[in-house]
């Protein structure tokens, strides 16, 4: 049901350039609470542009991004800190401090937003972390250490840390042999579970798309083109939704 106070990301019309590049021409999306959304499209056609403009690394040229019924585009500084605190971002290269170990990349986050905790705590809240992620053993090591799966996992758990509400996911299992994508998979509806997480998840890997979405949104030439459930779209007959699944 999409009541008001269900839907925890709103975008309408939103409109994106970048100089003569028209990226989003009116784009709208509604993100339910609870639900895992899964946004296709073409390599450039705006997903991760989309996404940056939901937690105000990107500003839009005009429309609607809400986050909590708050618009981005109009918070301070201090108000746009607060609300990332409740947003975790895996970005497509899920970059990890190189000099720093796997312990201190966990730490980082908090230290910017959880000043007040003792050494245990913090200890805790690491492990807790890592133990979602299946990578306790993990957390002396250095990330030139870790697998490019681990590295997403590690990434995955330094976003999880804070215990976000919304989670945006790009591209999680790019780069990723099918085993190690389907095991992240799984970890995403692990987390919506487990935390009842509202997330984004932006993906070419249509195996990735069937396991965690509720919901799929196609965007195409700066508009969603259609939504639906896997099952619904999978068996369409359109020309320009066929080959997603191909
Ligand atoms: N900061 C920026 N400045 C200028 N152009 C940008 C900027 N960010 C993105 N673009 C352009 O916007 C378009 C959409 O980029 P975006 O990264 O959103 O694509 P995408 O759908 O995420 O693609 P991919 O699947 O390859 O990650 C591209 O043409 C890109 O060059
Ligand atoms: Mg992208």
């Amino acid at each position: 049901m999409s009541t008001e106070e269900n839907i925890v990301i709103r975008t309408e019309k939103l409109v994106k350039s970048f100089g003569e590049n028209h990226v989003l021409k009116g784009f709208d999306l509604e993100l339910n609470r609870g639900e895992n959304l899964v946004v296709l499209g073409k390599s450039g056609s705006g997903k991760s542009v989309l996404i940056k403009c939901m937690v105000g690394l990107l500003y839009p040229d005009s429309g609607l991004v809400s986050v909590f019924g708050k618009e981005i585009p109009k918070l301070t500084q201090l108000e746009l800190d607060e609300l990332r605190t409740k947003i975790g971002f895996l970005f497509q290269s899920s970059a990890l401090y190189d000099s720093m170990t796997v312990r201190e990349n966990l730490e980082f986050p908090l230290r910017r937003h959880w000043m007040h905790k003792t050494k245990d705590e913090v200890n805790e809240l690491v492990m807790e972390a890592l133990k979602n992620v299946g990578l306790e053993r993990a957390v002396d090591l250095m990330p030139s250490e870790l697998s490019g799966g681990m590295r997403k996992r590690i990434g995955l758990a330094r976003t999880l840390i804070l215990k976000p509400e919304i989670m945006l996911y790009d591209e999680p299992t790019t780069g990723l042999d099918p085993i190690t994508g389907r095991e992240i998979s799984n970890l995403i509806v692990a987390i919506q579970e487990k935390y009842h997480t509202s997330s984004i998840i932006i993906t070419h890997d249509m195996e990735c798309a069937k396991i965690v979405a509720n919901r799929i949104m196609i965007l195409i030439d700066g508009f969603k083109y259609t939504v639906g459930t896997y099952d619904e779209l999978v068996k369409s007959d359109d020309p320009k939704i066929k080959p997603f699944f191909a």
